[in-house]
């Protein structure tokens, strides 16, 4: 299978799994229904999902044990994407092509809509593994290290520094530190979760790690530079809210060319991290590269 026909697999499995998670209800509360799926099913590029499905794939492991612990991911994601969008932090109108959630539904609902999705997640986790409690241990740590990445001391410790940083200068180890976690965290769950779930070593699982953390930083930075050359259109969301919001970013910091090498550099030596799996790790250098080049 070559990189596109194995990217579209991932993402039907992840599309259809989501899906069924969270079908409409005909109850009082239906729109809390309606507004979480209008988030979760407007596409996104379902990288976290896709980043587990893949590193399962290349130890060997079962896609469908992995796929709930992937799936979670996303929702904890979509959750993130739906709360950063908020008037309250970044004030942005368009999220996946789409208007955000909040300017759909109001501020109240949106609210409402990522706490759901952030419960859903472990409910999904929680479900799978008591359905089939075989590698119990595993899928119990696989658990703990995304509720940790989701967290303070992950994705929700780094907003907390972006958002405190607004207006400010900051130095680039803040600025590091703030991608690390904001964007890192939820990234590396992904890659993480799945080693411990296909029983990698210790030393497999120390490679992807390393991997992961590049990757993760490298992956900010792209976002920074779309934030200033991308278009609205292609991405989704609209081009310039870094600006608005006085955030710092590596544009903001180093200028569009620098941050450009700093991006191949950063995803170069990602890659590096992924020699000792030979072959077995094309996908995921692949994925790495697209990455650098993305325009969505
Ligand atoms: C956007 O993430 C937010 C960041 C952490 C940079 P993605 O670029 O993965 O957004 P979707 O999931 O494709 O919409
Ligand atoms: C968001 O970073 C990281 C999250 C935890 C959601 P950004 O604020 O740069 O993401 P976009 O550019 O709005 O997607
Ligand atoms: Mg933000
Ligand atoms: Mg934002
Ligand atoms: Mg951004």
């Amino acid at each position: 299978m070559d990189f596109m026909e194995k990217q579209n697999r991932y993402t039907d499995m992840v599309n259809d799994f989501l899906d069924k998670s969270i079908k409409e209800k005909d109850l009082l509360e239906k729109s809390i229904y309606t507004a979480i799926r209008y988030s979760l099913l407007a596409g996104g590029k379902r990288l976290r999902p896709t980043l587990a499905l893949a590193v399962c794939d290349m130890l060997g492991g079962d896609l469908e044990e992995v796929l709930p612990y992937a799936c979670a991911i996303e929702m904890i994601h979509t959750y993130s994407l739906i709360h950063d969008d908020l008037p309250a932090m970044d004030n942005d109108d368009y999220r996946r092509g789409k208007l955000t959630n909040h300017k759909m539904f109001g501020e109240s609902l949106a609210i409402l809509a990522g706490d759901g999705l952030l419960n859903m997640a472990f409910e999904v986790m929680l479900e799978s593994t008591s359905s089939k409690p075989n590698n119990l241990e595993n899928k119990i740590k696989a658990m703990a290290y995304i509720a940790k990445s989701s967290g303070i001391r992950g994705m929700i410790g780094g907003q907390v520094i972006d958002t405190e940083s607004e207006n400010k200068e900051i130095s680039i180890e803040t600025l590091e530190y703030i991608h690390r976690y904001k964007t890192g965290a939820l990234i590396k769950a992904p890659v993480v979760s799945a080693a411990i779930i296909c029983n990698a070593t210790d030393e497999e699982s120390q490679s992807l790690e390393k991997f992961a953390e590049g990757l993760g930083l490298a992956f900010q930075i792209k976002d920074d530079i779309l934030d200033v050359e991308g278009s609205t259109e292609k991405l989704g969301k609209k081009v310039g809210s870094d600006a608005s919001n006085k955030k710092t970013t590596y544009v903001s910091l180093y200028g569009l060319e620098k941050s450009k090498q700093m991006l191949n550099k950063t995803s170069e030596e990602a890659i590096t991290n992924l020699q000792k799996f030979g072959t077995k790790a094309a996908f995921l250098k692949e994925l790495t590269e697209y990455l650098i080049v993305r325009e969505i």
